[in-house]
């Protein structure tokens, strides 16, 4: 009896710890968390274990799926042999195969997959690249964070979980921002940010190569934008708008290095989208060339924050025949669907007092009314030029929300930055839509009320839980939700001038961005992410060698 009260005392006493083991087990630290998991019992041994791939996958996807093998291989020094067996969906089905077993499945959406492991084996279906990409970011997740790292451990076995998991993301367009125009970063850079989008599945890199601070971008027939327009004479220090540290401050990326950043975006899942923004932000180009403007200058690449009143002129020829050469060549870099044309933040004064703007306006025959301003009209005018420009070759507008300030065109998107509004009236216009709310997607936003702690940043209050808490369909009916293309988080780099501190904004915010674009709302659970984000994701960044901000 003594025994059995000793027996049961110790069983009560070890049954939270045991329900608590069991609880940990019934998820997975993987993020953005997977539509549908399964968990079961034991481990399958990566280590030296065969890849056989289906011979129906396409040659780009094999050849990921090997860099995956080689990457094993590399770091046990074990060989995972590569085999690409006729019938071998067939001999899978058997459930006789040993090892990893690729396999395509025409019946799944292109950026969807499932993996099935068991002690035997790892059986993973995509229809397409992306899929069997997300397919393997999911397994690096799930084994051993060494599979980060360029580190060689003969010790390694790489467990994986037995699980099975099916999976595909919510939205198709998962987008993050990069302003390289405030403050420059280098092609290495860039490349580390797109790695580190592609870890998390996100697909849409939105590049902000032009501003008033700088232009960034190499264009053949304009030469002096590079020359004249990618230089400043220094950057105001801090918040004091009167001050310059004296230091000349620039750089462009040539056309080669964007080919090659378009590619190496490529090959991760991420289509660029290029962003040149006007009519304002322009004045980079307006130093280069002063005939772009109102008044024909002189200006100069602006050393300080802001919105400039200096913006290119809609009343001259030039100006459109300009834009058109620079979008020319920016589509022969760019291959995507999409190109941003910017159309913030554009005031009107200088068209106001402009005798070229306001024959424009009186030869178009428009007129103000209680809802806008003629000069509102004439930014709609030059977004319509440009859209049609873009259209005829093939290739569509994204534009910030306010392009909806006058008559916009079908068939422009519209990202709604201003909050959410500019998305709920875009879409109940039949617009499609982007949403990139600063109230919720503004990554160059503090992370905590307590500013005194963190870096000096633009304002705001952006923790990650409120990023984490952001619904995009909020305050949308049926009607306006087919219209919601996605989700995108913007990092403006006006205070942010070292890769340090980029990451240091970017992470893990970025990671809690990624369930918002791929997980179903009631799959969110801040708990579940945050432990994932701790257990895994930190050490993630730590191998990678990503700084972040710890909580
Ligand atoms: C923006 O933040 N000005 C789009
Ligand atoms: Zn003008």
């Amino acid at each position: 009896m003594r025994k059995f009260i000793f027996a049961f005392t110790l069983a009560c006493l070890l049954m939270p710890a045991a329900l608590e083991a069991r609880k940990a087990a019934t998820v997975i630290n993987v993020i953005p968390y997977p539509q549908s998991v399964e968990i079961g019992k034991g481990t399958f041994k990566g280590s030296g274990a065969t890849f056989n791939c289906d011979p129906a996958i396409d040659a780009r996807s094999i050849s990921v799926i090997r860099d995956f093998a080689d990457k094993i291989t590399f770091i046990t020094g074990r060989t995972n042999s590569f085999a690409t067996p006729p019938g071998l969906a067939k001999i899978a089905q058997e459930g006789k195969m040993k090892g990893f077993i690729f396999l395509k499945d025409g019946s799944m959406g292109p950026e969807e997959y499932s993996i099935a492991i068991s002690k035997k084996n790892c059986i993973v279906s995509a229809s397409a690249y992306n899929g069997f990409l997300y397919a393997i970011q999911t397994l690096k997740q799930l084994t051993d964070v060494k599979i980060f790292s360029e580190e060689i451990d003969p010790a390694q076995k790489f467990l994986f979980p037995c699980v099975t998991i099916k999976d595909k993301p919510r939205f198709a367009y998962r987008g993050m921002h990069l302003d390289c125009a405030r403050h420059f970063f280098s092609v290495e850079e860039v490349k580390k940010y797109l790695d580190i989008m592609a870890t998390y599945k996100l697909n849409r890199f939105h590049w902000h190569l032009t501003e008033d601070q700088g232009w960034r971008i190499e264009i053949a027939k304009y030469p002096k934008l590079t020359q004249i327009g990618a230089f400043r004479n220094g950057t105001m220090v801090g918040k004091d708008f009167n001050s310059n540290d004296g230091i000349r401050y620039g750089g462009y990326y040539t056309k080669e290095q964007m080919k090659d950043i378009v590619k190496y975006a490529e090959d991760l899942g991420i289509t660029i989208i290029p962003e040149i923004d006007l009519p304002g932000h322009m004045l980079g180009a307006l130093a280069a060339y002063p005939e772009l403007g109102c008044t024909g200058g002189p200006y100069e690449v602006w050393t300080k924050w802001g919105i400039s009143e200096d913006v290119l002129c809609p009343g001259k020829e030039g100006m459109f025949t300009f834009l058109e050469d620079v979008f020319t060549e920016l589509m022969e870099i760019f291959p995507s669907e999409y190109i941003h044309i910017g159309g913030d933040e554009c005031p009107k004064v200088e068209w106001q007092k402009c005798p070229d703007c306001q024959a424009r306006i009186k030869a178009l025959g428009i007129k103000g009314d209680d809802k806008h301003t003629a000069e509102e009209y004439l930014q709609s005018y030059v977004t319509a030029r440009i859209q049609s420009f873009l259209n005829k070759h093939g290739r569509k507008i994204i534009g910030w929300d306010e392009i909806l300030e006058g008559d916009l065109a079908e068939g422009a998107t519209v990202m709604s930055w201003r909050g959410v509004k500019g998305g709920i009236q875009a879409s109940a216009q039949g617009f499609d839509v982007i949403m990139t709310p600063n109230t919720y997607c503004y990554f160059d936003y503090y992370q905590s009320p307590e500013i005194e702690k963190e870096p000096l940043a633009i304002g705001g209050n952006l923790p990650i839980e409120k990023v984490y808490g952001y619904e995009p369909f909020e305050g949308l009916d049926a009607s306006q939700q087919k219209h919601i293309l996605g989700v995108q988080a913007n990092l403006w780099t006006e205070y942010i001038a070292t890769p340090e501190y980029l990451e240091y904004m970017l992470l893990p915010r970025m990671s809690a961005l990624s369930e918002i674009q791929w997980c179903k709302p009631e799959d969110k659970n801040f708990d579940r992410f945050s432990k994932a984000l701790h257990e895994e994701s930190f050490k993630i960044y730590d191998t990678m060698g990503y700084n972040y901000r710890k909580f």
